[in-house]
């Protein structure tokens, strides 16, 4: 993995599209993204969706809990411009060989099925992700699924910094730290990189903000609009 600034296409080029749609993901690796992230929940019937919220109604014209919904029932909704809420499957599809992906275990229960399909594509040779980092806020989620899957990289992700939060980073010896970017500070970025590991902010969408962080010396960050910083990643970036 480069040790150049990260750019993660937050939700896909969530800015411009709808969130966790196939249409943002295919856009933010269009305009050039390496890195994308998203957020899965479990169906009724056991299916990894990507969808953020627990409930339908902010992203689709859909109404109730993700939960309670089986497959089916959630692939007739509207996920903004026509768009289906995509499975986990397709993303990786979309993705294999052209990003890494930050796979952010939202609802609870989906360690498990999350590692069985990654497990899974791995025995039928399919062309993997250039990389899965799995990320969650929920301890259970993160502890569970690093026993299933090791080796992956890992990531807690928390409004803040706090004493539990560096003890997993310790036990799960992470990849990386990913806080909510108004907790961040120069210090802080340095801390963490001293105990060998990265630190990533989210959700920064603002070009000033964004190298003001970068000046500090943070690894990267999450951004609804990767197109806004294309060709800025890596060496470039760093140079101008
Ligand atoms: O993982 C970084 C970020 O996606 C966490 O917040 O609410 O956008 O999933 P949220
Ligand atoms: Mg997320």
């Amino acid at each position: 993995m480069t040790d150049d600034f990260i750019i993660i296409a937050h939700r896909g080029a969530s800015g411009e599209y709808p969130e966790n749609t196939l249409l943002a993901f295919r856009q933010a690796l269009e305009a050039g993204a390496t890195w994308l992230e998203l957020d899965v929940q479990l169906s009724a019937d056991s299916a990894l969706v990507v969808i953020h919220d627990e409930t339908l109604e902010r992203t689709t014209d859909g109404r109730g809990a993700v939960a309670v919904k089986a497959l089916a029932e959630l692939r007739q909704l509207d996920a903004g411009r026509g768009e289906k809420i995509p499975l986990l499957s397709e993303v990786l599809e979309l993705a294999a060989g052209r990003a890494t992906v930050n796979i952010e275990l939202k609802g609870a229960g989906t360690a498990e099925p999350v590692a069985q399909l990654l497990g899974q594509r791995k025995s039928a040779g399919l062309i993997p992700a250039d990389r899965i980092l799995a990320s969650s806020l929920y301890e259970r989620e993160l502890t569970l699924f690093a026993r299933l899957a090791p080796g992956t990289p890992l990531a807690p992700v928390a409004e803040q910094d706090s004493p539990a939060l560096r003890r997993l980073a310790e036990e799960l010896n992470v990849w990386s730290i990913h806080l909510e970017k108004s907790s961040i500070s120069r210090e802080l970025i340095a801390e963490v990189q001293r105990t060998g590991r990265k630190l990533l902010a989210y959700t920064v969408n603002a070009t000033d903000e964004l190298e003001r962080l970068r000046d500090w010396g943070l690894d990267g960050v999450f951004s609804d609009f990767p197109e806004r910083f294309s060709g800025k990643q890596g060496a470039s970036f760093r140079g101008g």
